[in-house]
């Protein structure tokens, strides 16, 4: 059932700590290796010994333990998925809130795979609105709730909070791994490149030309593409938006010339690349390096600019296997100007978005786009939330 599936199990500290060895026991018995993380609350109700023997690895209790640092970073890479069982009420509130001072808050905060979460605690903080609110916080970042059971709990008190038991935390691990391998098996893409947000071109330390895009479009892009199983790399320019999802990796850049690096390293393993970010045709020819001084006896200043390469553009020359959909914002002859673009950039699908339309493009939570391909007619969408752009422009794409 879990056949070569490499799980981290971090134990937290909750007196369902004791189950912990037997669900090691079980997941090893199905396949999985298993990399057991601990806090050290959890230590006061199982021993790392009795941990590491029934997963025959060494324990992490700490980031670092002697000499030795554990990279926190490669093992929530390394993982299918990470296990938080039990997690207790304050390793919970931690999560929602990203506080980082143990080695599984540590990996939680790194992990690119999917996070399963099985709560325990008493009843009254279980049912406590803060620990409501905390869990319905780590389910939208994407993270999966195993609900806890009803039963005799710690207090005595017979009620909700108990963490699941260790068989039915076994099987809705192998239940979920096999789901997202069935979707991961239904969509055509395995790996997609998305750029998002803006550019900022630097003029001097204080200032720099930069555009609007909040990033928002792109973003949603990348948390549907991600949602199906596809492994997403979101280069993303300055936005306060934030991005936490299993399966995509964010790769925060600043100019254009950096967005274009990243985005040549990973090209060629891609199948599919989306261009929503707005990037800046032309940069400051020079960056000063102190702030420039505004002159007394100047009325007006020059500024000379220089090119930025066309990532799009230059991507498209290079495709090979690749489906590459660049995006469009417009302010005139908006179909003209989109259907030159598909051209000239070599792209399979522009889509277009037009400043004319109320609720378009820019900052918005919603957009109203057409999607234009060399063989069919404009595809046009009516004004609707970004989320629901982006399902719309992957089916539209996949379809094709
Ligand atoms: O981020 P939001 O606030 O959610 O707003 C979304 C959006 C309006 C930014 C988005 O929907 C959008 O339209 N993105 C493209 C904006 C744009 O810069 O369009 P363009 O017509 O200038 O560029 C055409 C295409 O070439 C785009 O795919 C762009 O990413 C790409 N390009 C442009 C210039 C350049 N030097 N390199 C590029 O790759």
């Amino acid at each position: 059932m879990l056949t070569n599936k490499k799980i981290i199990l971090a134990v937290t500290g909750s007196i369902a700590a004791y189950k912990t060895p037997e669900l090691v026991r079980q997941l090893v018995k199905q396949g999985a290796e298993v990399q057991v993380l601990m806090t050290r609350a959890a230590a006061d109700f199982v021993s790392p010994l009795s941990l590491s023997t029934v997963s025959k690895n060494s324990v992490y209790s700490s980031v670092s333990d002697n000499d030795q640092w554990h990279n926190h970073v490669h093992l929530g890479r390394w993982a299918d998925v990470m296990l938080v069982a039990p997690c207790s009420a304050n390793s919970l509130a931690k999560m929602a809130h990203g506080l980082c001072d143990n080695i599984v808050q540590a990996v939680y905060l790194s992990a690119t795979c999917p996070v399963l979460v099985a709560p325990a605690m008493d009843e009254d903080m279980w049912i406590h609105p803060s620990t409501q609110a905390n869990v319905q916080k780590i389910q939208s970042y994407g993270n999966t709730i195993i609900e806890p059971e009803h039963g005799e709990l710690a207090s005595g008190i017979i009620g909700a909070g108990r963490m699941a038991d260790p068989e039915r935390i076994v099987q809705f691990v192998a239940g979920f791994l096999a789901q997202k391998a069935e979707k991961q098996a239904l969509s055509i893409y395995k790996k997609a490149l998305i750029t998002a947000g803006p550019t900022y071109e630097k003029l001097d330390p204080v200032r720099f030309i930069g555009n609007y895009s909040s990033g928002k479009m792109g973003i949603a892009l990348a948390q549907n593409l991600a949602q199906q199983g596809v492994a997403v790399t979101l280069v993303l320019g300055p936005t306060k938006e934030t991005v936490s999802m299993p399966g995509i990796t964010v790769v925060k850049v600043e100019s254009a010339q950096e967005m274009y690096a990243q985005c040549e390293a990973v090209f060629e393993e891609m199948d599919l690349v989306i261009m929503s970010a707005a990037v800046a045709d032309f940069r400051p020819a020079e960056q000063a390096k102190e702030k420039i001084k505004k002159k007394e006896d100047l009325d007006h200043m020059t500024l000379e600019l220089v090119k930025n390469p066309d990532i799009l553009a230059t991507l498209g020359q290079k495709k090979t296997k690749q489906v590459i959909v660049g995006f469009a914002l417009e302010t005139n002859n908006e179909l003209e100007h989109a259907q030159a673009k598909l051209v000239k950039k070599n792209a399979d699908f522009i889509v277009l978005n037009s400043l004319n339309d109320k609720g378009a493009g820019f900052g918005t939570d919603t957009n109203k786009v057409t999607i234009i391909s060399t063989n069919k007619p404009p595809y046009e969408l009516p004004l609707q939330s970004k989320a629901d752009v982006a399902r719309e422009i992957i089916n539209y794409i996949s379809r094709s």
